[in-house]
C-alpha cells in the first residue's frame, strides 16, 4: 500500500481519497517509487498550526509541510522491505480557500500541494537558493500538467438503457423482443448497469419487465422515474438497486430537460427520504447547472446524472464546445460536492470521447445509439463497440 491517506475528523469537505491516491499514486510511479510508502495526512488549520509550531516553530497555520525520513535507507525499510519516503501534512481549510482564490477546484490545488510535498521529500528545496526555487517550480508546473492529463486509472462504467427494444416489442404488442433477455446479453457483452424507464404512460417498459429484471440482473438495475405516487409504490415494493428521478411529459417523445431540482425541493426531498428509508439510493437527472447541482447536494442525493441532450444536439462545434464545458464543470462542482457523478441523454459512438474522458464521471447510460446499433450488427456487437469507445477515452489510449 504506497500511499496511505489519513483524513482527521475535523475535515468535514467532501473529498475524493481515490483520486488523490491515485495522483500522488502516479506522480510516485513516475519517480520510481510505486512501492515506496508516503503517508498523507489531511488536517485542519487549527492541527496544521499545531504542527507548524511544533516542527518549525511558526506560530500559525500552513498549507503544506512534509517530513521525509532522515534515516539511512535500510533504516527507512519497514519490515516489509518497502522503502518509507516521509509524510506529507495538508491543511485542507488553506487549500479550500486557495482553491477559491486561484479559481480552480479543491481537489486540483490539493495536487499541486501534494507536488510540492513529494518534491520536498525527494530532496528539492526552494528556501536553499533562488535558483533551486525555480527549478523546484517549474518541476511542480510539469507535473501538475502531466497529472491532469493522465486519465483515470479505472474505466468509465457502461449502463445500457434497454426500454427501445420494449418499444419495438410495444409496436406490435407481442412478447419480443423481450428487454430481459435484451439485458442479459448487455451485462455478458460487458455492461455494468441496466436501466430501465418505467413511464406513467407505460408506453415501453412495463410493471413486468422491472419486477423480472430485479430478479435477474447481476449488475445494477437502474429505475428511471418520475416522482408519482404511484411509481414510487412500485420503486418500493421492487427495491431496484438505485432509481433516477427525472422529469415527465406525456407528450414528449423521450425525457426533454432535466429534473427541475430547485423548483421541486420540497417533493424531491421527501421522494429522497422515502427512498433511503427503503435503501434505495437517489440518483437526480438534472441539467448541467451550478443551482441544480447545489442543490442536489442540499437534498442529499447520492448521484447526479447530468443531461447531455444540448451537448450531443449542437449543431456547431462552437456550440458543442460550449455545452462541454458546461457539462465539465457541473461534473466537477458535483464531485467536488460529494455527488456520485453519472451522465447521459443522446451520446453516441462519435460523441461519447470527450464525456468518457471527464475524470470526475463515474458512469455513462446509453441507449438509443446502442439499441439502434444493435439492429444492424447485433446487441452484444453493438455494446462492445461502445465500450471500446468508452475505454479507449477513458483510458486516454
Ligand atoms: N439518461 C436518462 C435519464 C434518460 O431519460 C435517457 C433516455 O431514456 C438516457 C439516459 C439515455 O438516453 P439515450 O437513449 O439518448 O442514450
Amino acid at each position: 500500500m504506497p500511499v496511505i491517506i489519513s483524513k482527521s475528523e475535523r475535515v468535514c469537505r467532501p473529498i475524493s481519497l481515490d483520486l488523490l491516491r491515485n495522483r500522488l499514486g502516479s506522480l510516485m510511479g513516475s519517480y520510481g517509487a510505486r512501492n515506496s510508502d508516503v503517508s498523507l495526512v489531511l488536517l485542519d488549520d487549527k492541527e496544521m498550526a499545531e504542527y507548524n509550531e511544533q516542527y518549525r516553530h511558526r506560530a500559525s497555520s500552513t498549507n503544506v509541510l512534509s517530513f521525509p525520513v532522515e534515516l539511512p535507507l535500510e533504516v527507512g525499510m519497514g519490515g516489509d522491505g518497502v522503502e518509507d519516503l516521509g509524510d506529507i501534512l495538508i491543511s485542507v481549510e488553506t487549500a479550500a480557500w486557495e482553491a477559491v482564490d486561484m479559481s480552480i477546484s479543491l481537489h486540483d490545488r490539493l495536487t499541486q500541494l501534494i507536488i510540492h510535498g513529494f518534491l520536498h521529500l525527494m530532496g528539492f528545496d526552494h528556501e536553499r537558493s533562488e535558483e533551486e526555487a525555480q527549478i523546484m517550480w517549474d518541476k511542480e508546473q510539469q507535473i501538475f500538467h502531466d497529472i491532469k492529463n493522465v486519465r483515470r486509472e479505472s474505466m468509465i462504467q457502461l449502463a445500457i438503457n434497454v426500454d427501445h427494444v420494449a418499444t419495438v416489442r410495444q409496436a406490435r404488442g407481442v412478447s419480443e423482443p423481450d428487454p430481459v433477455v435484451a439485458a442479459g446479453i448487455c451485462e455478458l457483452a460487458g455492461a455494468s448497469g441496466i436501466v430501465v424507464h418505467l413511464r406513467e404512460d407505460r408506453r415501453h417498459i412495463q410493471d413486468r419487465d422491472v419486477r423480472v429484471l430485479r430478479e435477474t440482473v447481476k449488475t445494477k438495475l437502474n429505475l428511471e422515474m418520475a416522482m408519482s405516487d404511484e411509481i414510487i409504490d412500485i420503486a418500493l415494493d421492487i427495491k431496484p438497486d438505485m432509481i433516477t428521478l427525472v422529469p415527465e411529459k406525456r407528450e414528449e417523445l423521450t425525457t426533454e430537460g432535466g429534473l427541475n431540482v430547485v423548483d421541486q425541493k420540497n417533493k424531491v426531498r421527501k421522494t429522497i427520504a422515502k427512498m433511503f428509508k427503503a435503501g434505495i439510493p437517489v440518483s437526480l437527472f438534472v441539467d448541467p447547472e451550478e443551482k441544480q447541482i447545489k442543490m442536489a447536494a442540499e437534498l442529499g442525493a447520492t448521484f447526479v446524472e447530468l443531461h447531455t441532450g444540448r451537448y450531443c444536439d449542437a449543431l456547431t462545434g462552437k456550440e458543442r464546445d460550449e455545452e462541454f464545458e458546461l457539462i465539465e464543470r457541473a461534473a466537477e462542482l458535483a464531485f467536488e460536492s460529494g455527488l456520485r457523478v453519472y451522465a447521459g441523454h443522446g451520446l453516441d459512438y462519435r460523441n461519447v470521447g470527450r464525456i468518457a474522458a471527464l475524470e470526475t464521471i463515474e458512469e455513462l447510460s446509453i441507449g438509443h445509439s446502442v439499441i439502434s446499433r444493435a439492429v444492424y450488427v447485433g446487441l452484444d456487437q453493438a455494446v462492445r463497440e461502445m465500450l471500446d469507445q468508452v475505454t479507449l477515452h477513458s483510458l486516454g489510449q
